[in-house]
Parts: C-alpha cells; sequence; structure tokens
C-alpha cells in the first residue's frame, strides 16, 4: 500500500481536510439552504468564490491544496484552482496517468485534478470534470480558458447520470466527492458504464471503521462537509466489487481526524482506492 508522505499526513491529521480549512471540514459551516442537494451547492459555491477570489498560490502554509500537492504541480495550474481545492486526497498523483488516455474527474469542483491530469494525458488525451455546481463550473472554465487547456471539458451534470456515452473513459478519478452522494450504489453503476472494459477507476474519499452516529448523518453540515455521508470502508469496499469491479486495492488511508473525541469522528480517514472494470 502507498502511503501519503509524511508532511501530508501530518497536516491531514492536523486538520487540513476535515478541519474546515476547504471543503470537507464542518467548522463555521454556515448554510441557508435545508434540502440536502441545494446545501451542498451552496457550500460548494461558497468554496468556488473562495478560489475565484485567490491571487497567489499558497504553498507556504497549510491551505488544502499545499497539503496534498506538491509545489511544482501546483506551479502549472491557476492560484484560483488551487485556491477551490476541496479534496482529501491526490487521485492523479498515483493514477499512473498515460498518455492520450481519456480521463472523468467526478465532482471536479474549480477543475485542479482535470488540469493535472491533462498535463499527464498530453495533447492526445482528453480530460471531462464533471460537477453539479453552477459556480464552480464557471470557475472550472475560467481556469481552462486562462491555462489554454484544449484537452479539458467541463460539463454540468450529476455524477449519479453524467452527460456522457457508455464506454468513454479509460480512468475515472474523483476527488472527496463520492462521500457526499446520498446513493453511493448509483455512482458506482453509473461509473462501470462509463469506463471503457479494462479500464480503472482511482477515487479519494473520506470514510470511517466505526458506523457514524444516526445525527451525524443527520446532519446537514456534517453531510456537505464529505463527513455525514461517509461509508464504513468494509461497506464502500463491497460496494465497488458488488459493481463490478475487481483486483480493488486500498492506494492510501490516512487518518483525518485521529485526536477527535468521538470514536467515530477519530475514525474518519481519507483513503485512495483502485478497482479495474474487467476487459
Ligand atoms: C469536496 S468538493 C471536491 C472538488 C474537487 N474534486 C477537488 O478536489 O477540489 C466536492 C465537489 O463535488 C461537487 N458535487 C457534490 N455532489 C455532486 C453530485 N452528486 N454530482 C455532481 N457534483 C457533485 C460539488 O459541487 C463540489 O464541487
Amino acid at each position: 500500500m502507498k502511503q501519503l508522505d509524511e508532511v501530508q499526513i501530518s497536516q491531514l491529521d492536523a486538520g487540513g481536510c476535515g478541519g474546515g480549512s476547504c471543503g470537507c471540514g464542518s467548522d463555521g459551516v454556515e448554510l441557508k439552504s435545508t434540502n440536502l442537494n441545494d446545501a451542498i451547492q451552496e457550500r460548494y459555491s461558497q468554496v468556488a468564490q473562495r478560489g475565484a477570489s485567490t491571487d497567489v498560490i499558497d504553498t507556504s502554509c497549510c491551505s488544502n491544496a499545499s497539503s496534498l500537492y506538491s509545489e511544482s504541480s501546483l506551479e502549472t495550474v491557476t492560484p484560483q484552482a488551487a485556491g477551490a481545492s476541496a479534496g482529501c486526497g491526490n487521485p492523479v498523483g498515483i493514477a499512473d496517468v498515460n498518455e492520450g488516455e481519456t480521463v472523468l474527474d467526478l465532482g471536479s469542483g474549480g477543475g485542479i485534478d482535470c488540469f493535472l491530469a491533462a498535463n499527464a494525458t498530453g495533447p492526445e488525451g482528453h480530460v471531462y470534470g464533471v460537477d453539479m455546481t453552477p459556480e464552480m463550473l464557471k470557475l472550472a472554465r475560467s481556469n481552462a480558458e486562462k491555462l489554454d487547456a484544449q484537452n479539458v471539458t467541463f460539463l454540468l451534470g450529476k455524477i449519479e447520470a453524467v452527460p456522457l456515452p457508455d464506454a468513454t473513459a479509460d480512468l475515472i478519478i474523483s476527488n472527496c466527492v463520492i462521500a457526499l452522494a446520498p446513493d453511493k450504489r448509483m455512482v458506482f453503476d453509473e461509473i462501470y458504464r462509463l469506463l471503457k472494459p479494462g479500464g480503472r477507476l482511482v477515487v479519494s474519499d473520506i470514510v470511517s471503521t466505526v458506523e457514524l452516529p444516526e445525527e451525524a448523518r443527520q446532519d446537514t453540515a456534517e453531510w456537505v462537509s464529505c463527513i455525514g455521508g461517509a461509508d464504513l470502508l468494509s461497506r464502500y469496499l463491497d460496494r465497488i466489487n458488488d459493481t463490478g469491479f475487481e483486483n480493488t486495492e486500498l492506494l492510501t488511508d490516512t487518518p483525518l481526524n485521529s485526536e477527535a473525541d468521538d470514536p467515530w469522528r477519530a475514525s474518519l480517514r481519507s483513503v485512495t482506492v483502485r478497482a479495474f472494470k474487467p476487459e
């Protein structure tokens, strides 16, 4: 199993994602919406606005982007994409993206992982990003224009029903998004549909090793922060296998908040999972 490096582990554990500095982390989340879908969009519109108002990439401190990505990767994206980073892992960094591949990013936010994937696929490949929050889409498209990223396309849509044909992608990535989906089975079915035979998923997500209490699951602020919808790790892996994927492997497994008093909260982890659609 690969591990995130020491710096990443200590920063995550100290509360990078999960401590309130990014989209994940319920501290200070204020929402007007009561409906979950609207609340998710409200929250990530706020994160998109944070990204849009970022002028300089913060590599010196514990911004979400600097805790997950190397300085050299961040130099290839815009400050606005880095400023909107709300992931909990670095799926592109460990997905071994090949030149010429078609990559799909589910819940692409400000586009950070799409741009990193596009650097790896080169002009012969193509990267699609799908997100349901219009503010995020606007930010991602504006970032693509600034970077002149011709091989990246951002689509408005839900990860449960992606507006792309069957067998589109060689690789599907996602970074801290499936935890936000109320019906994870639907998402994995959709990933299966969209992958070419032999294609792979590499997803970073928040999971737990202790069942979450019902009040955390019912708490909208916890849910929009990628916590309330965190699946039990064993159930998450079972869902992937039950969908038909094979060679499922945990590539990274990092505690998010191990100092927390509540055992369920202390059990939260950021993981990256890889699995293959059979040939
Ligand atoms: C925690 S952020 C992660 C963004 C990006 N992956 C990153 O690493 O910065 C979650 C993103 O997923 C989007 N999202 C959440 N649920 C979604 C759904 N069901 N369908 C499409 N997008 C969704 C949100 O709008 C938001 O941009």
